[in-house]
């Protein structure tokens, strides 16, 4: 990934290899190094906004400078219209600038960033947006590729004289590098990453960053009666694991947020097994675990002043010999039984145990993530994370995290009329519907019989989490998606 830096100097006198201008779109007035892009292009800048360059929102340009220039290129961003200019118009403004640059020998970008002027927005909101867009858009999946292109953009740094500029270019890098870190996680397949080696890497840095990490092996789990997470994973040879996180940064005084997180490692469907076409995305079921190690990291770096715990449910789903058949039962931690009519849906069978886990720590919010129905994806497509809860307060504060962080959530009822689509004929509740409809809101019904009276949240991520579109800032493969929205809700707190 790029680093990102800030300058509060002239971007058109520094020496670098190219200069990067947003437009805003039919403005044409030249800024000052804008004058300078013009005078070393000999004039074919003023003549492109005249004639060619409009400052639409996906428009982007680079053209080299003639002799005797501080810079080699010129890049030009089109940010849209004035009256719909928004953070994440910032932050796919930063990815197409990198994206813009791939394939060109441009180590050095210096992007001039005049005041903006958007109420409700500080510039140093609209920096960090555009600094995560341009370092998420050079964030690239390598652990298997022997050759890497050493080409495009290697450090950006951003001329503004906005205040509180280095503060939010510096939480922006902590951001992406955790978010890249889920990333990695949910490229990486299902032979390199398993519960056990998951466990390691969510251990890791615990000191070093401040906070504690408990794993819990199959004894553990047993002891604790977690039959779900238990019987999930009884079809794979690599046995499950709980792992918990705690950051406390608000001191003993204030009550914790409990984040919770769906690990599954890979998700084969176990003996109600999925069909093989695009199976192998199924390595991507543990994003919700990835994002909410993410954020508690974030949060211990950021030294933010909350309580927060990570809980991640971590199995997978496989259809061995030892594993759970269609029809079975099993026993959660909470007592409540649990009638398994379809192996595939396990996300909420782990996360039944995890979620009694958080509400026994006695928690002010609950909030899980899960890559959980497919249906979300029907329902609302990649932009929006589907959110269910509980609590309105914890609603409107998970919406306005989402809104600034550029992940957007849209909300589905758990009204009671739902509850009796999880009844079971023989234990105290189905794993899916019992009639065919309304697969999203039947994942958060069953979950909600988990989370007793503590406000809560569930964030339904399968849409998005894997990316198999052209994106402005996201390139093919696991997203993250979720992480920013949590860093935003703890910082928030
Ligand atoms: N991990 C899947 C959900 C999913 C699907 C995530 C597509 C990302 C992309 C989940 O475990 C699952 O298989 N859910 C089933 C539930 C059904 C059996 C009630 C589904 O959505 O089909
Ligand atoms: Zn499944
Ligand atoms: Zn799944």
């Amino acid at each position: 990934m790029i680093k990102v830096t800030t300058s509060r100097g002239k971007a058109g006198k520094s020496k670098c290899d190219v200069l990067a201008l947003l437009f805003v779109e039919g403005v044409k007035d030249l800024s000052d190094a804008g004058k300078a892009a013009d005078k070393a292009t000999g004039g074919a800048l003023k003549r492109l906004l005249k004639e060619g360059f409009e400052g639409k929102k996906a428009e982007s340009l680079v053209i080299p400078t003639g002799s005797g220039s501080s810079f080699s290129w010129i890049a030009l961003i089109g940010l849209g219209p004035r009256d719909k200019l928004d953070g994440e118009t910032y932050r796919k403004a930063g990815g197409r600038l990198i994206r813009a640059l791939n394939g060109k020998k441009t180590p050095r970008c210096h992007l001039e960033f005049p005041e903006q002027k958007i109420t409700g927005l500080s510039d140093a909101d609209l920096v960090r947006a555009l600094s995560e867009g341009a370092m998420l858009g050079s964030y690239k999946y390598t652990e298997f590729k022997k050759n890497n292109s050493n080409k495009g953009v290697k450090t950006l740094a951003v001329y503004s004289s906005a205040a509180g500029l280095k503060q939010a270019v510096d939480i922006a890098g902590v951001v992406c590098k955790e978010q890249a870190l889920a990333m990695d996680l949910c490229n990486r397949p299902g032979r390199e990453l398993y519960p056990e080696s998951f466990a390691k890497i969510a251990a890791a840095d615990a000191k070093k960053l401040g906070f504690t990490c408990k794993v819990m092996s199959e004894k553990e789990l047993e002891r604790r009666g977690m039959g779900g997470l238990l019987g999930v994973g009884q079809g794979s040879d690599r046995p499950p694991r709980l792992v918990v996180l705690h950051y406390s940064g608000g001191g003993k005084s204030k009550k914790p947020i409990v984040l919770v997180g769906k690990g599954i490692t890979f998700d084969s469907g176990g003996i109600s097994i999925k069909p093989s076409a695009k199976m192998g995305e199924m390595k991507t079921d543990m994003s919700g675990a990835a994002v909410v190690l993410g954020a508690l990291r974030a949060a211990a770096q950021l030294k933010l002043k909350t309580d927060v715990y990570a809980v991640m449910a971590l199995a997978e789903n496989m259809p061995g010999g030892g594993a759970i058949r269609p029809g079975d039962v099993l026993r959660s931690a909470s007592g409540l039984t649990i009638e398994v009519a379809n192996t595939d849906a396990e996300g909420r069978v782990v996360l039944a145990d995890a979620l009694d886990y958080a509400k026994r720590l006695k928690p002010k919010y609950i909030v899980d993530v899960a890559t959980l129905t497919g249906a979300a994806a029907i329902a609302l497509g990649s932009p929006a994370i589907a959110m269910m809860g509980t609590d309105e307060d914890l609603i409107a504060k998970v919406s306005a995290a989402g809104l600034a962080a550029g992940e957007r959530t849209w909300l589905l009822p758990l009204w009671e009329d739902y509850d009796e689509l999880v009844k079971s004929d023989i234990a105290d509740v189905l794993n899916v519907g019992n009639r065919r409809e309304a697969g999203t809101i039947v994942g958060g019904v069953f979950l909600k019989k988990f989370v007793g009276d503590v406000p809560w949240v569930h964030l339904d991520i399968a849409a998005g989490s894997w990316n198999s579109i052209s994106h402005p800032y996201y390139g093919k493969g696991g997203t993250g998606k979720g992480m920013r929205l949590l860093v935003k809700l703890l910082e928030n707190m």
